[in-house]
C-alpha cells in the first residue's frame, strides 16, 4: 500500500525525454553477475534494469539546464560560464571564493593538500571513502567523532549524523590545537544511512572550533537534503525555506567541499567554496596542477552552465520535498514487507541492514556485498555495498570492521517513477522471504586503494552447522 504522504506529493515535473531500460532473464543475470565477480560496480549498465547504485551524476537534468549547456563558453581562461557559476554559488551558498573541480574528490584533494601537514589530525562525523582516502594520502589521520547512535541501525533519532561535542573536545585536548588540521562535517552522513546534522549541532561545533582556533569545513555533497530534513525535524527551524537554512549552515563554516553530482542535478562537477582568502589562493593554485585552470577546474564550459542552473533549482522547496518523499516511500514499502532498514530513512537512499537480513552470515562472509549481489540476481536492480568491503584496511593492513553492514538503494534524482519503486520493493521483499538460502562471498581479487570499486569475489564455502 502506498503511503499517503507520497500519494499527496505527485512529481513536480513531467517527462520530456525517455531512455529505454530492459530486464534480462534471471539465468542471464546470474551469468552477468558471476562475470562481474559479484561486484555490482563491475556490472554493465545495459544489464541493469533499475540502477540504484548511486545518486551521484545519475540525475535527470531539466530543460533549463539542457538549454543553458548551449551557451557554454569554452574559453580556456576567464570563461563567462565560470562567472555565471560563481554568481550562483555566491547567491545560494554565500561564499565569495570558488574553485571548480572535476568532481567532489577533486575538491577533497585540493582541500587536504592545502590544509593538512603530515601527522596532523582531521576530525569528522563518520568517514567517507574518498574523503578519508585523500586525508590519508596527504599524511592526515582521520578521527571519527560522530554520536554513538549513528552506528546503530535502529536507533531512531532525528539527527543521527550529529557530531558528539564531547568526543570532539576531548580529541582537540588530546592531540592539541596545533595538530588539528581541520574538522570536516558531512551533512548528511552518507555512510550512516544519510542521517542529517542539526543546525544547532553545527553551530555548536562551529563555536567549539572557533574557541580552539580550528578550521571547520562542510562536506556539502547533499547539503540541500540536510537543510530539508532540518526544516522538517528541528523544532526551532520547522517550515523555514530550505534556501535560508542552507545559507545558515554555510555561514558558520570556513569552506565547503562539494560533489556537484548530487544536489545540483548535474552529471559531473564539483567545487571548493570558501570565505578564506588564504585557502582560495592555495587551492586555486593547486587546481592548476591537478584539475585545470582555476576558471574551469576540469569541467567544460557547458558543464559549468548546467551546474549554475542546477544550483538555483536545487533549493526550491518542492523539488527537494519530492525527492525525500520518494526515498521515504521506497523505505516504507520495504519495511511493510518486513525488510530490515536503517531508521530514520535518509534523504538520498534507503539502507538495508544486511546483518539483520542475513543473520546466518558473519562479517567475514561480506554480508552487504553478498546481499547487493543477490538483489541484482533476483531483480535486476543494482545496489551498492556499504560495509566491511567499503571500509577497507588500516595502515597495518587489518580490515576496518564497521558495525554497520548496509546495502544502499540510492535514488537518482527525477529519474524513476513510483511504479519502478514498487517493483524494487516487491522484488526485495520476495528475496527476504528466501533469505536463509543466500550464501556469503569472499575476496578473490583486492586492489590496494578504495577496494570496493574494483574487487572481485567468489562464493564463500557453505558452512555446515555443527
Ligand atoms: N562526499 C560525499 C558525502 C559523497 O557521497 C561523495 C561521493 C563524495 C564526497 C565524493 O564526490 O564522487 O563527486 O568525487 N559519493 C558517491 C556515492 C560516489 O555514490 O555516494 P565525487
Amino acid at each position: 500500500m502506498a503511503t499517503p504522504s507520497l500519494r499527496l506529493l505527485p512529481e513536480p515535473y513531467r517527462i520530456k525525454m525517455i531512455e529505454p531500460i530492459r530486464i534480462l532473464p534471471e539465468a542471464e543475470r546470474r551469468k552477468r553477475l558471476a562475470d562481474a565477480g559479484y561486484n555490482t560496480f563491475l556490472l554493465r549498465s545495459a544489464d541493469v534494469y533499475i540502477d540504484l547504485l548511486t545518486d551521484s551524476g545519475t540525475n535527470a537534468m531539466s530543460a533549463a539546464q539542457w538549454g543553458a549547456m548551449m551557451i557554454g563558453d569554452e574559453a580556456y581562461a576567464g570563461s563567462e560560464s565560470f562567472e555565471r557559476l560563481q554568481s550562483a554559488i555566491s547567491d545560494v551558498y554565500g561564499f565569495p571564493y570558488l574553485v571548480p573541480t572535476h568532481q567532489g574528490r577533486g575538491a577533497e584533494n585540493l582541500l587536504s593538500k592545502a590544509w593538512i601537514k603530515p601527522g596532523q589530525s582531521v576530525a569528522g562525523n563518520m568517514y567517507f571513502t574518498t574523503t578519508r582516502a585523500h586525508i590519508e594520502l596527504n599524511g592526515g589521520i582521520f578521527h571519527d567523532v560522530i554520536v554513538d547512535e549513528a552506528h546503530d541501525p535502529v536507533a531512531n533519532l532525528p539527527f543521527k549524523g550529529n557530531v558528539d561535542l564531547k568526543k570532539l573536545e576531548a580529541l582537540i585536548k588530546k592531540v592539541g590545537r596545533a595538530a588539528m588540521a581541520y574538522v570536516a562535517v558531512g551533512a548528511p552522513v552518507n555512510l550512516a544511512g544519510g542521517q542529517p546534522v542539526s543546525l544547532d549541532n553545527l553551530r555548536k561545533v562551529s563555536a567549539l572550533c572557533k574557541a580552539n582556533e580550528v578550521r571547520l569545513v562542510l562536506d556539502g555533497a547533499r547539503l540541500v537534503e540536510n537543510a530539508y530534513m532540518i526544516s522538517q525535524r528541528e523544532p526551532a527551524q520547522k517550515g523555514r525555506p530550505v534556501a535560508e537554512i542552507l545559507k545558515d549552515m554555510c555561514a558558520v563554516v570556513d569552506a565547503i567541499a562539494v560533489s556537484a553530482k548530487k544536489d545540483a542535478y548535474v552529471n559531473i562537477g564539483g567545487f571548493l567554496a570558501t570565505r578564506d582568502k588564504g585557502l582560495y589562493d592555495e587551492a586555486s593554485n593547486l587546481c592548476v596542477l591537478y584539475e585545470g585552470l582555476h576558471t574551469y577546474g576540469g569541467m567544460a564550459g557547458r558543464d559549468l552552465e548546467a551546474l549554475a542552473v542546477g544550483v538555483r533549482e536545487m533549493v526550491q522547496d518542492e523539488w527537494i520535498a519530492h525527492r525525500v518523499a520518494q526515498v521515504a516511500y521506497l523505505g516504507e514499502r520495504l519495511a511493510e514487507g518486513g525488510v530490515p532498514i536503517v531508521r530514520p530513512i535518509g534523504g538520498h537512499a534507503v539502507f538495508v541492514d544486511a546483518r539483520a537480513f542475513l543473520p546466518h552470515l558473519t562479517q567475514d562472509d561480506l554480508p552487504a556485498q553478498a546481499l547487493a549481489a543477490w538483489i541484482y540476481q533476483a531483480t535486476g536492480v543494482r545496489a551498492m555495498e556499504r560495509g566491511i568491503v567499503s571500509a577497507g584496511r588500516d595502515e597495518k593492513g587489518r580490515n576496518h570492521r564497521p558495525s554497520l553492514e548496509l546495502v544502499r538503494l540510492t535514488m537518482p534524482r527525477r529519474a524513476y517513477t513510483q511504479t519502478h519503486l514498487d517493483y524494487v520493493a516487491d522484488g526485495i521483499t520476495r528475496l527476504y522471504e528466501k533469505r536463509a538460502t543466500l550464501p556469503g562471498l569472499r575476496f578473490c581479487y583486492e586492489p590496494p586503494r578504495l577496494r570496493f570499486f574494483q574487487s572481485r569475489f567468489e562464493l564463500a564455502p557453505v558452512k555446515v552447522n555443527a
